[in-house]
């Protein structure tokens, strides 16, 4: 099973942003176990903090792997460009997001991506990527 991890904005400071919302591990470290509890599926991992690069990588994904794990982080609450990419391409799409967002402010309860996902993942904290891969790996 070939599943890609795509992280926008700010998730590359995962670590030291916020730690009482985001935890205190940088998401290196996080992937690299990962790979290591799911060696049996091939893990890969994007981030960027421009919008085009992201949409980009979801139309490269695309038939590429056989699943993709989207936190789009702030994106995820003002891009159309993201939610029409998703909707474009067939590879299924699980939206993750490591904070409860329903929680937080009213503006984070918006998101252009879980219309077209095949479900959405939030409030686990970094959990929230495992539950994500175990979706598509028991499902
Ligand atoms: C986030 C939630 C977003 O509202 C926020 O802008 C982020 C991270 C999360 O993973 O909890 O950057 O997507």
């Amino acid at each position: 099973m070939k599943l890609i991890i795509i992280n926008g904005p700010n998730l590359n400071l995962l670590g030291t942003r916020e730690p009482d919302t985001y935890g205190n591990q940088n998401f290196e470290d996080y992937f690299s176990k990962l790979q290591f509890q799911f060696r049996d599926a091939e893990l890969s991992h994007f981030q960027s903090n421009i919008e085009g690069e992201l949409i980009d990588e979801l139309q490269k994904a695309d038939n590429e792997f056989d699943g993709i794990i989207l936190n789009a982080a702030a994106y995820t609450h003002t891009s159309i460009g993201i939610g029409d990419a998703v909707k474009a391409i067939s590879t299924p799409v699980v939206e993750v997001h490591i904070s409860n967002t329903f929680s937080r402010e009213k503006f984070r309860h918006k998101s252009y991506i879980s219309p077209n996902a095949k479900g959405v993942i939030l409030g686990f904290g970094l959990q929230s990527y495992d539950l994500a891969i175990s979706s598509f790996i028991k499902g």
